[in-house]
């Protein structure tokens, strides 16, 4: 099968959260098993065009946009630890600034610029010969693909067979436009404005909207999520929309690079261990803290719950504001933070410091390397999401043996389970509803853990023989892909 992924994200050449991560490993694995899959990409200034050995393929690309053409040169290169064929779209107009998306506040162009990116996905496809049996977009990006392919691309033989499957990653993110110029841009008629219509939601165009109607197929990143959404509490408006397409919606759990995120061989860390060489994974706690301006007087030995994070609403920094005080003044541990966003939970993190300068620990900003280091370092990692589409750090922790404190919520419902002293089942501690007392009885409950054998091993054990694996999730993607291309041609 020819799979083409559309995504503004791809780790590790431009990512900013989970969705690199995805747009990387389902393709890597795809090739494995047999199947032809490129991505394409905006040509972003922080890319790296000479580390990821990206070449100028000379081609250009004529766009159309409405009743006028715009321009993009094409660039060719490959996904690291593959063959993948990634294929970086050239704007400096729209991609040659600072950012992916705007942070905090998103760029005002981002119609223009997404749009245009999205038109440029079937001009690349024409460059090469590339006749896609799949368009995979992925969030609200990327989502004009799917109306492209329906509106303009059906009839052209390149593209008659196509089918488009959407992904959605996170519901909040949503693309609300005005529809004077994002129909102008799209080249979409103002004709088809209409209420009810894939292209009208509340006077505005709403691009994650626009993805949902428009595809074939619809997915999500978790069973959980899939369902959550369906209600107005998580469907952040657009629960209507979603169950209008029920039948051709499903929820797919994320897997995780098993080579990349291998705590035998991470080459980001200081001590490789495997499941039940717990001795060796302490060092790595052990280096961080001396990193992170501790000393062999300090007692070594602490548990270190860590949270690696953009920190914003939906990652439940809230709870942990209201707690983390009170949680150190108590108890005996430390606590690591790796994140950035919102700058008022920026200077709390920076302020906890001040106050506990041996027992908590930040680094404010995105450091890939050290998202390794902390999560192999930790013996917990606290996730108390107010929502959590799918969620991968909770999955990178269970296969680092570091134990999820985590809220049961989309994704991470379906891969944390509490531990279960009887029968020594679970790897994690869960609580459900949102408040801070009862994140704080769950970091309780860890805590003591710590020190109880077997119990603390066999946790561990439990969490880093878990199943995450990325080729279990390709293949129910597979599954859909067939599933879209068969209704495509029963159409
Ligand atoms: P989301 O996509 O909502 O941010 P996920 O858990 O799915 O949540 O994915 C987050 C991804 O971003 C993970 O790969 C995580 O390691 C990475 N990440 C988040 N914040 C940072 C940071 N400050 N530094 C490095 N990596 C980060
Ligand atoms: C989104 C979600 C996150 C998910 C990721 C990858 O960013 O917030 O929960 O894991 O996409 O699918």
């Amino acid at each position: 099968m020819k799979i083409l992924t559309a995504t503004a994200e791809l780790t590790p050449i431009a990512q900013a959260g989970g969705l690199g991560d995805v747009a990387a490993f389902l393709p890597r694995e795809l090739e494995k098993m047999g199947h032809n899959a490129i991505i394409v990409l905006p040509k972003y200034r922080a890319i790296d065009i000479e580390k990821w050995g990206f070449k100028n393929t000379h081609k250009t690309l004529v766009v159309q946009m409405g009743y006028w053409n715009e321009y993009a040169l094409l660039w060719e290169g490959t996904l690291p630890n593959s063959t993948v064929k990634v294929y970086l779209v050239e704007n400096n107009e729209y991609f040659d600034r600072a950012g992916i998306y705007g942070d905090p506040i998103e760029f005002s162009d981002n119609d223009r610029r997404f749009i245009f990116f999205s038109k440029a996905v079937f001009e690349v496809c024409k460059a090469l010969g590339y006749s896609p049996d799949i368009i995979h977009a992925h969030d609200y990006h990327t989502a004009f693909t799917l109306a492209f392919l329906k509106e303009f691309y059906q009839n052209d033989p390149m593209f008659s067979h196509t089918a488009g499957v959407y992904t959605i990653h996170n519901l909040a993110y949503q693309g609300k436009f005005n529809p004077d110029t994002a129909l102008l841009y799209s080249g979409i008629p103002l004709s088809k404005f209409q209420p009810y219509s894939p292209y009208e939601y509340y006077g505005m165009v709403n691009a994650m909207k626009v993805g949902i109607m428009m595809a074939d197929k619809i997915t999500t990143v978790s069973p959980t999520y899939s369902q959550e959404i369906r209600w107005s509490y998580f469907g952040e408006g657009l629960d209507g929309v979603i169950n209008s397409r029920a039948a051709d919606f499903i929820g797919i759990l994320n897997g995780i690079d098993y080579d990349e995120w291998n705590p035998e061989s991470d080459l980001n860390i200081s001590a490789h261990y495997s499941i039940g060489e717990f001795d060796k994974k302490s060092y790595n706690k052990h280096k961080l803290l001396l990193d992170y301006g501790l000393s062999d007087y300090d007692d070594m030995n602490l548990p270190l719950i860590s949270m690696v994070t953009r920190l914003t609403d939906q990652k439940g920094v809230d709870l942990v504001i209201a707690k983390l005080e009170e949680l150190l003044s108590q108890h005996n541990f430390r606590f690591f933070l790796l994140g950035s966003g919102n700058y008022n939970y920026e200077n709390y993190f920076r302020y906890l410091s001040h106050r506990f300068p041996k027992n908590a620990l930040n680094y404010i900003g995105y450091n890939a390397a050290l998202s390794h280091q902390v999560i192999a370092a930790s013996d917990f990692f606290l996730m108390p999401s107010r929502f959590e589409p799918c969620g991968l750090t909770q999955m990178y922790s269970l296969r680092y043996g570091t134990i999820p404190i985590a809220r049961q919520t989309g994704g991470i419902a379906d891969s944390v389970f509490e531990y279960d002293y009887n029968n020594q089942s679970g790897n994690g501690f869960t609580f459900w509803q949102y408040h801070p007392d009862d994140m704080a009885y769950a970091i309780s409950r860890a805590l003591s853990i710590y020190n109880n054998q077997p119990h603390w091993n066999k946790i561990r054990e439990n969490a880093m023989n878990h199943n995450l694996s990325a080729t279990t999730t390709a293949t129910k993607y597979l599954e859909v892909y067939q599933w879209a291309i068969n209704s495509q041609s029963n159409a």
